[in-house]
Parts: C-alpha cells; structure tokens; sequence
C-alpha cells in the first residue's frame, strides 16, 4: 500500500474530526470514552503545543489510517482539556447524565496515577498509536513508529518511553520489534502494564 507520514501540523479541521474518529474506533481508551468532542479537543490541542511529536499516516487514496501522537508532558496536555471552563463543565454535566461510569473512571485514572509515569527532562512519551482496523497487520504500524521516533530525535528528544497494558500482544510485538525494552511492569488502577524505553541515542532507527 502507498502512503505518506504527515506531521499533525499539517491537518486542517476536517482531517482533525477524521482523526479523532480514528482515535475512536482504534484505541479503547479513557480519552475516547470521554466522547468524540473531547477528542477532537485534544488534537486541536496538540497540534498547537509546540513540544508535541504527532504524525498520521495517509493512504494515496486520502485515507487517514493511522496517527501517533507524543508529549514530554502527557498531564499538562491533559490539563488544557479543562479549558475553557464553561465547555469543559459541560461536557462533564453530559458525561454524568449520559455515562456516569467514565466520570467515575476519570477521577479512578487521576487518583491512580503510578509514579512510574513520571519524566525525566529529555524523555518523550508516546501517549498514543493506533492503525485502522483494516489497515493493520501490513506493516504500517513499524513504518508509523520509525517515522516517530526519527522525528522524536530530530526535535531533540533524547529517549521515547511508553506505557503498554501486559495483554496486548500486537502493540508490544510492534514496541519489541522497533527496539524498545521493557523497564518495569507495574498496576496502575484495574490495569497491568509495561512501562517501555527506547533511547534516541541508539543507532539504527
Ligand atoms: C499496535 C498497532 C499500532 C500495530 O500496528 P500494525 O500496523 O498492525 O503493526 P505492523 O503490521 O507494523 O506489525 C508490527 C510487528 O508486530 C507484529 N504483530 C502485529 N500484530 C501482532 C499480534 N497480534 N501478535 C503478534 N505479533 C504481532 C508483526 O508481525 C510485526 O512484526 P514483524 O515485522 O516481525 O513481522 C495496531 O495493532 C493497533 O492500532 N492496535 C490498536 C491500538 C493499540 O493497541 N495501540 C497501542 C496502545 S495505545
């Protein structure tokens, strides 16, 4: 298949709501349960915060098909989600009419938060990376993550770090097989997970 990496900077509004439906279908995550407009937020955030790795993948026939997405500060790019207030008190008011269960889950995720996930100055995290469903398993998911981590290195990152659940076979094949090593495995919450590293420093990418 033929396609392009593209950095996140490049999408206008239209590809913006195409990759925050992607982040939708692709990735079960607390952000995507949060609802669509709250993702949406979140990579219009990103594609503004200059210390943001993000980069999609585009297929010749104009196909968003994948994207990955890294801060050096996961939490403070989180934090800009709480503004503006008026909207941010509104999407919470729908969360508790609609799905008290995530609002529950939110507050469980801010309280559970493992010292694990801290970073160190240089370190980048990959906080997201998903291929489409049908796209997946050819290839595209080891191109996405290389373009990734060349890009880390070219903004001047000195290693990459993840958190990947245990159970997870495809994400951690894909972290393995680029090089990153497993530092520690620790709960955080309902959730056992890896916490991965890659340094920039290394050779091939
Ligand atoms: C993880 C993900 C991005 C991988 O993308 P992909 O395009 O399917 O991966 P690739 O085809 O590039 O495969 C990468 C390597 O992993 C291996 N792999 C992929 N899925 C696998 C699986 N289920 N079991 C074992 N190995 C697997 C591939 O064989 C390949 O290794 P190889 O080169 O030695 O053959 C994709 O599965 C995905 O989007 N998953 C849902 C979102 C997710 O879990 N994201 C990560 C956590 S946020």
């Amino acid at each position: 298949m033929n396609f392009e990496i593209i950095p996140l900077q490049e999408l206008d509004a239209a590809a913006l709501a195409h990759l925050a439906a992607l982040h939708s279908a692709v990735m079960p995550t607390l952000l995507a349960d949060l609802g669509s407009s709250v993702v949406a937020r979140y990579y219009e955030i990103a594609q503004k915060e200059a210390s943001v790795v993000g980069l999609c993948l585009v297929a010749d026939s104009g196909e968003l098909l994948g994207l990955a997405l890294g801060s050096p500060d996961p939490a403070a790019l989180n934090a800009k989600l709480r503004q503006p207030l008026t909207w941010f008190a509104a999407q919470m008011l729908r969360l508790a009419l609609t799905h008290p269960r995530v609002l529950f889950q939110l507050a469980q995720s801010v309280l559970s938060a493992s010292n694990v996930n801290i970073l160190q100055p240089g370190q980048l995290e990959l906080t997201y990376i998903g291929v489409a469903g049908s796209a997946q398993g050819q290839g595209l998911g080891k191109s996405l993550l290389a373009a990734f981590l060349a890009a880390a290195r070219t903004a001047g990152y000195q290693s990459v770090v993840l958190s990947v659940e245990t159970d997870n076979p495809s994400a951690l094949a894909l972290y393995t097989r680029l090089g990153f090593s497993i530092a520690k495995t620790f709960r955080e919450g309902q959730y056992h997970r890896h916490r991965m590293e890659f340094s920039l420093s290394q050779a091939k990418i």
